[in-house]
């Protein structure tokens, strides 16, 4: 049957803010080193180290904040490693990920040069498992002071005399686990002296240009940071404040010993990717219930600051690296969760998908001077309408697609108006076999017609490599109108974004 949608395409949404649509970088593998960063005497072309070709292809995704230095890497970054000559950087061990030399050729300054590049905004997580208060206080002052201190003046001697500007500062990170193994009651005394000392001294980051400060939240475990922390929030006396907290949630289609594989699987893997995908919901709904009673206004932000599916390493790769494959599924997977934290955006205010190059479920992916986009990073495309968009209510009934034993939910719609004003939809078909036909009809619009562009693949792991980069891409698409509403048949795996003449 016919998926009936509606779209109240006058009501007032929430604004989709375009930190939704983050990206984080770590120190893991290829993440940096090699994908984003090769040299400036490299022979693949590059702008002072920083590759070319992944910047161009970043700029077209708008990629609206990068996270970085990590990860578990942040609580083991000390940032001071990696500012001044490139050669008398120390070499370090990388010892969350795979043990390798860690250069520090990519520090600070060339972080700031990249983000510069990509004309994103930045997301930077202090050290607060095993660096100090004063560090992160002192990295702050380097990046931000405009009066002439000691710190402003080595940061004007390493290049850079302009204060940085810093939209996100995240305290610490999954401090339950690598980030120091913290309980609860510990983590939150650290994070109330970070929160306090960790100044931003640019002098135009005041009102709404203000930083915003993350607190550690909950992950997809047992440990459960955030009531602990929104109850120190609500009964803070002085001095220290916090603008979000954060949720880590990955999608496992099964066991944490053994993911499942990123290539060669068929629809079981494709089923239970989707399903567990969808727990996602559950998380966001159980995190803004506790904030909800501490901060019913909803001062602060819920940002889902690592997501993404992990899944096996690539056969042959070193573990530590987080190699993976990327998928029709794993585009399926992206939407779906674009589209949840959408239709939540009164809470959450951002989210960095794990990991932009090479790692987990990357946009783009590198071999030496090579690079391939991903099918995520062609839906993270598709989606750029939806940056700073105003949400419009959506209601449909999703029926059920189920293989396997596993049943979900087979179809998912959102729209939103553009910060012009245009409407948009995105339709997801996620049967793995059968086409669905969507009707829609709007309230206080009269469609003439709808075109805009569709991604799907006749396999479930379809994926582009290499040698063949545009297996699966984006194709041009549009609906038909009839009596002022539109209908669109999408094909099985598909996802599609279209703008409503
Ligand atoms: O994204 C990979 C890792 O996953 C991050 O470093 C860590 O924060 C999380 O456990």
């Amino acid at each position: 049957a016919p998926v009936q949608v509606r779209v109240q395409a006058n009501a007032p949404g929430p604004k989709i803010d375009r930190d939704i649509f983050g990206q984080f970088a770590e120190h893991l593998g290829t993440g940096i080193y090699g994908g984003v960063w090769v040299g400036p005497d490299s022979t693949i072309p590059n702008v002072r180290g920083i590759r070319t070709d992944v910047v161009e292809a970043l700029r077209e995704i708008k990629v609206p904040n990068v996270r970085w230095p990590g990860g578990c890497f942040a609580d083991e970054y000390h940032w001071r490693e990696g500012i001044g000559p490139a050669a008398k950087r120390p070499a370090r061990l990388n010892a969350s990920w795979g043990s390798v030399i860690e250069p520090n050729s990519f520090g600070t300054h060339e972080f700031m040069d990249f983000v510069d590049q990509l004309g994103a905004e930045v997301f930077l997580s202090v050290n607060v498992g095993s660096g100090t208060v004063q560090e992160a206080a002192d990295w702050m002052e380097y990046l931000t002071a405009d009066k002439p201190t000691t710190l402003q003046q080595e940061r004007a001697a390493n290049g850079h005399p302009a204060p940085y500007k810093i939209k996100y500062l995240g305290l610490g990170n999954e401090n339950w686990g690598c980030g120091g193994a913290m309980s609860n009651t510990h983590y939150v005394e650290e994070m109330k002296s970070f929160a306090h000392y960790s100044r931003n001294l640019n002098p135009s980051q005041t009102g709404e240009n203000a930083m915003k400060r993350v607190a550690v939240g909950w992950d997809s475990g047992d440990s459960d940071y955030t009531e602990d922390v929104m109850k120190a929030w609500k009964n803070k006396v002085w001095s220290w404040d916090i603008e979000g907290i954060s949720l880590h949630g990955y999608t496992i289609p099964n066991t944490w010993e053994k993911k499942g594989p990123s290539v060669g699987f068929g629809e079981d893997e494709y089923a239970k990717g989707i399903k567990a995908t969808l727990k996602m919901k559950d998380w966001i709904a159980k995190q803004t219930a506790i904030m909800d009673r501490y901060d019913p206004d909803k001062k602060l932000g819920l940002y889902v600051d690592e997501w993404g599916i992990w899944v096996d390493p690539n056969p042959g790769s070193n573990p530590g690296f987080l190699q993976q494959q990327n998928t029709m599924r794993d585009a399926v997977i992206a939407a779906l969760n674009l589209n949840l934290f959408m239709r939540n955006a009164d809470r959450i205010r951002g989210t960095n998908i794990a990991q932009m190059v090479n790692v987990l479920q990357a946009m783009i992916l590198t071999d030496g001077p090579k690079m391939l986009l991903t099918p995520t990073y062609h839906v993270y495309h598709m989606y750029v309408p939806f940056h700073d968009a105003k949400a419009v209510p959506v209601t449909f009934d999703a029926g059920s697609y189920t293989h396997g034993g596993v049943t979900v939910p087979r179809v998912d719609a959102v729209a939103a108006r553009d910060t012009s004003g245009k409407l948009w939809l995105a339709l997801v078909n996620v049967d793995a076999n059968k086409p669905a036909r969507f009707d829609v009809a709007f309230d206080g619009v009269n469609a003439r017609g709808a075109s805009g562009r569709i991604l799907t693949a006749t396999a479930a792991d379809a994926h582009n490599s290499f040698e063949n980069p545009n297996s699966v891409v984006p194709r041009p698409f549009s609906g038909r109108a009839s009596g002022g509403q539109l209908r669109f048949e999408l094909p099985a795996k598909s996802i599609a974004v279209v703008q409503v003449q």
